[in-house]
């Protein structure tokens, strides 16, 4: 018997706003997957929760039968989107869920009317990197001693809805469709 309860065959991520509960599992994802090797705890729970909170900020996770699989935080500036961090649980990843997220999160922006994503990653994350360039994400520049001045970080961009914001709001919300009802 084959369906999304079947062990091999993931259910398709859920995508929602964050609540308050998910304030720390957020927070140990980023300790163990985004920050890992730097000192300190940047975006640790209560961190995370402001950002929940805020009206400046856009917190998303992905649930996949009930668990937190990975999860989004993009700030609103007045013209541009900065996505503050970004993570995939690694039993998660390569299931298109941190597209999903980012397909979300430019859904919002464009539904705000913003035409810019920036975000930073860690030079060394080759993988993270990729993962941007694959998004349409370009190198802007890099920025030594930005991560507590151990590591540097590298900033990318991407445009987002210059010729035609409502087909494009209405393009990312297809993708998002389609990734929701995706199993692989
Ligand atoms: C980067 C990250 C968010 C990607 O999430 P993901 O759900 O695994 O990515 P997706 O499955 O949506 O990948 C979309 C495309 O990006 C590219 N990509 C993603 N991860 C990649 C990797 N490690 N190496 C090369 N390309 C990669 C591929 O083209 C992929 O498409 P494909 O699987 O059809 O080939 C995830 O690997 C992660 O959480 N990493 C640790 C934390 C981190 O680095 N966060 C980002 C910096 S803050």
């Amino acid at each position: 018997m084959t369906g999304p309860s079947t062990p091999n065959i993931p259910a398709a991520p859920a995508i929602r706003l964050a609540v308050a509960a998910d304030a720390r599992p957020i927070a140990q994802m980023s300790r163990s997957l985004v920050e890992a090797g730097l000192r300190g705890w940047s975006w640790n729970p209560v961190r995370v929760l402001g950002a929940i909170q805020h009206h400046d900020y856009c917190v998303a996770v992905a649930g996949v039968n009930h668990e937190l699989a990975g999860f989004a935080i993009g700030e609103f500036g007045d013209n541009q989107l900065h996505v503050s961090l970004l993570a995939v649980a690694r039993a998660h990843q390569r299931r298109s869920i941190g597209r999903a997220l980012m397909a979300w999160l430019e859904h919002s922006a464009l539904t705000a009317g913003i035409h810019e994503i920036h975000l930073e990653l860690r030079a060394g994350n080759h993988g993270a990197r990729l993962f941007y360039q694959s998004l349409g994400f370009a190198y802007v520049r890099a920025v030594p001693g930005y991560y507590r001045g151990e590591e540097s970080a590298i900033k990318m961009q991407r445009k987002i809805g210059s010729r035609n914001n409502d087909n494009e709001a209405a393009q990312s919300l297809e993708v998002i469709e389609k990734l929701f009802n995706r199993i692989k």
